[in-house]
């Protein structure tokens, strides 16, 4: 028995639900929330995706409505993925530098929809361009080349930015494209366009239905273990967001979310800088064969998760769950 007891009852302030309330560390609300959608080709086109049960992919004119629902949801952010045409898919990912591509059709049409009530962010890689799935260019042995592959991200950069993207989100994992997209957003007058760095970005098991959503799933030969972060570390995860902070990035991820908070702790507590992550296609996947197997409530695991990001000082989160969460919080 501790000395302190009965004095000291910690459940005395638990007793009530005002007290509860009233004592709550983080509150998780609707603008902590990033939507990421899925972008395909036509018009009219919703094409569920079998390994993440409740998402699509939309043409462009639903991803508009969808940015419409966001903003009436509170949403502040959406974060926008291609799924490209196969006949547009190429050994260098040249498709991420066309004007009108799936990304920057998306792009303008949220604008149009919705000026500027919401923010756009866009994925800086190549993966879902490239004939081989990998994040870059690659040489005869498949080894991802980093120089070459920085000069690709910053065209694929520019052009973002060019059809109107708010955040630039590069994750490749090159090092050194932080400083350089930054240098040349810069030069093209596009200053105010922030980079949100997946500074910690592992190479994970969890990607597997983003994968198949995006179409490079079955075309990705080996793995991303040359520029994606092992799992055992966490100090080499503070040694690449000093890097991005110190080349420009606005705000840092750390990605996938839940198996990494300790990461996204240790980030807050070192830096002080906004930190997001991202609870990515498999954690998502995870919680909706949970509660589709009768093992938890889908709404209070969702609820949970997403409020354990805030606790370990997320300043908002990229997920799946972003609409649904969105219309629970808004009862
Ligand atoms: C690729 C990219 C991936 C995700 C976001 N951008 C997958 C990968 O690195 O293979 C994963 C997101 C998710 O699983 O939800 N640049």
């Amino acid at each position: 028995m501790t000395a302190s007891f009965p004095a000291t009852r910690l459940r005395r302030t638990r007793a009530a639900a005002w007290s509860r309330a009233m004592h709550r560390e983080v509150v998780l609300s609707p603008a902590d929330l990033i939507w990421p959608l899925f972008v395909t080709d036509g018009s009219g086109v919703e094409e569920p995706i079998a390994s993440l049960p409740g998402v699509s992919r939309w043409s462009v004119d639903g991803i508009a409505a969808r940015a419409k629902e966001a903003v009436a949801l509170g949403i502040p952010c959406l974060a926008l993925f291609p799924n490209t045409q196969p006949g547009r898919r190429s050994e260098d990912g040249a498709e991420a530098l066309n004007p009108d591509n799936l990304m920057c059709r998306a792009i303008r049409v949220i604008r149009d929809a919705c000026g500027s009530d919401i923010g756009v962010l866009t994925d800086v890689a190549l993966d879902p361009y490239t004939s081989h799935g990998q994040d870059g260019l690659i040489d005869g042995a498949g080894y991802v080349l980093n120089d070459a592959t920085v000069e690709m991200l910053v065209g694929q950069s520019l052009n973002q930015a060019a059809a109107g993207a708010d955040i630039i989100a590069p994750s490749d994992m090159m090092d050194g494209r932080v400083g350089t997209i930054r240098q040349a957003l810069e030069g093209a007058g596009h200053a105010n366009v922030q980079i949100m760095a997946y500074a910690a970005k592992y190479a994970s098991a969890f990607y597997g239905p983003f994968r198949d959503a995006v179409g490079s799933g079955g075309l990705l030969k080996g793995d991303k273990k040359t520029y994606q972060m092992d799992p055992a570390n966490g100090e080499e995860a503070l040694r690449e967001v000093a890097m991005d902070l110190a080349e420009g990035a606005d705000s840092v991820m750390v990605k996938p979310g839940l198996p990494y908070l300790d990461i996204v702790v240790r980030v807050k507590q070192r830096f002080e800088v906004p930190v997001f992550a991202y609870q990515v296609s498999g954690e998502y996947a995870m919680i909706e064969a949970a509660a589709a197997a009768g093992a938890g409530d889908r709404d209070a695991l969702v609820l949970e998760t997403l409020t354990a990001f805030k606790r370990a000082g997320c300043s908002g989160v990229l997920t799946y769950h972003a609409a649904h969460a969105a219309r629970l919080l808004n009862g």
